[in-house]
C-alpha cells in the first residue's frame, strides 16, 4: 500500500478530482478497482443509469460507504465523470477539516507482483497456522495452497492467497478449503498439522465449511465459489459424509 498527495479541493473543483478525493481508494484512479473485492467502474453506463449511481453513491452498498455528506452536485459531478468523462465543476458539501480531506490519500490496493504475476516476495504466499490460545503459542505453521501450474514443474508448498476459515470437529479434525488457486478441500490433524486426506473442488472453496449430523452421519459441506484473485468462479456446494457405520 503507498500515500499519494490528494488534490486541493478548496472551492468548486471538477468530478475527476472529487472522484480521486473520495473514490479512487478503492476503485483506483483508473476505475478498474481490484476486482472482486472493489469493482471496477469501467463501463458501469451498461448496468447502471446516472440516477442509480448517484443513490448507490449516496446510500452506499454491502462494503461501500455512503457519500451523502458529498451533497447533490457533488455526486451528480463525479457521476457524470465516471459515465462519461464529463468534467463539471462541482464543490463537495463535505468540511474541509473532514477526514476525507487529508492531505495524503491511500491509492488502492496494489499487489506486489513479479513479471510472471506471482508475489514478489519469498514463499510462502500463504499459511496456516495452528495457536494455542490458552498460552498464545504457535503450535504449527504450514503452506496452504498451491499453483497447479508450478506444482506441474515441480514447486509444490509455495502456499497462496486463501479466503475462508477453517472448521475443526470435537475429534481434532480440521477442514478447510479457503486457497484460491489449486481448488483443494483438505483435511488436517490439528495437534500437527499433518495433512490426513485433500480432495479437488469444482471451483476454490472460498468459504468456512460447516460440519453437521444427517442420518446419523458426520458430514461437512462448503461452498465453492471461486471466482477469487483471476481463478474459475463456481457455484455448487459440496458435502461429504463419513460411511456408514457398519455393525
Ligand atoms: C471504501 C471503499 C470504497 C470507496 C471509497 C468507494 N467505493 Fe464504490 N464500491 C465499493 C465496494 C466494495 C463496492 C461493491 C459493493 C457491493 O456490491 O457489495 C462498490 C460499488 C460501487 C458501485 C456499484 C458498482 C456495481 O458494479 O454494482 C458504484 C456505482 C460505486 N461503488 C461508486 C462509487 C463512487 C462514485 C465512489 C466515490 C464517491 C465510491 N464508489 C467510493 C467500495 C468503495
Amino acid at each position: 500500500m503507498r500515500i499519494v498527495p490528494r488534490a486541493e479541493t478548496q472551492g468548486k473543483v471538477s468530478g475527476r478530482v472529487l472522484y480521486r478525493l473520495n473514490c479512487s481508494g478503492c476503485h483506483r484512479e483508473d476505475m478498474g478497482g481490484s476486482p472482486p473485492e472493489f469493482p471496477a467502474l469501467v463501463g458501469i453506463g451498461k448496468k447502471m443509469t446516472a440516477a442509480q449511481v448517484v443513490e448507490t453513491t449516496r446510500k452506499g452498498v454491502g462494503r461501500m460507504p455512503g457519500f451523502a455528506q458529498l451533497g447533490d452536485a457533488a455526486l451528480e459531478s463525479i457521476t457524470a465523470y465516471i459515465m462519461s468523462g464529463t468534467e463539471i465543476a462541482a464543490e463537495s458539501a463535505a468540511p474541509q477539516n473532514s477526514p476525507m480531506n487529508l492531505k495524503y490519500a491511500f491509492d488502492g490496493y496494489n499487489k506486489f507482483l513479479d513479471p510472471d504475476g506471482y508475489p514478489a516476495v519469498a514463499p510462502p504466499w500463504g499459511t496456516l497456522w495452528a495457536i494455542d490460545l490458552d498460552k498464545g503459542e504457535i503450535k504449527w505453521q504450514i503452506p496452504f495452497g498451491e499453483f497447479p501450474e508450478l506444482v506441474a514443474k515441480g514447486i509444490k508448498n509455495t502456499g497462496s492467497e486463501n479466503y475462508g476459515g477453517p472448521v475443526v470437529t470435537a475429534g481434532g479434525v480440521l477442514f478447510s478449503g479457503a486457497t484460491n488457486h489449486d481448488r483443494k478441500f483438505r483435511v488436517f490433524d490439528k495437534l500437527t498439522g499433518k495433512m490426513l486426506w485433500e480432495t479437488l473442488l469444482p471451483a476454490a472453496g472460498n468459504a468456512t465449511p460447516a460440519v453437521y449430523e444427517w442420518q446419523g452421519r458426520q458430514c461437512v459441506v462448503i461452498a465453492c465459489g471461486g471466482g477469487k484473485s483471476g481463478a474459475a468462479s463456481g457455484g455448487k456446494y459440496v458435502a461429504f459424509a463419513l460411511p456408514a457405520y457398519v455393525k
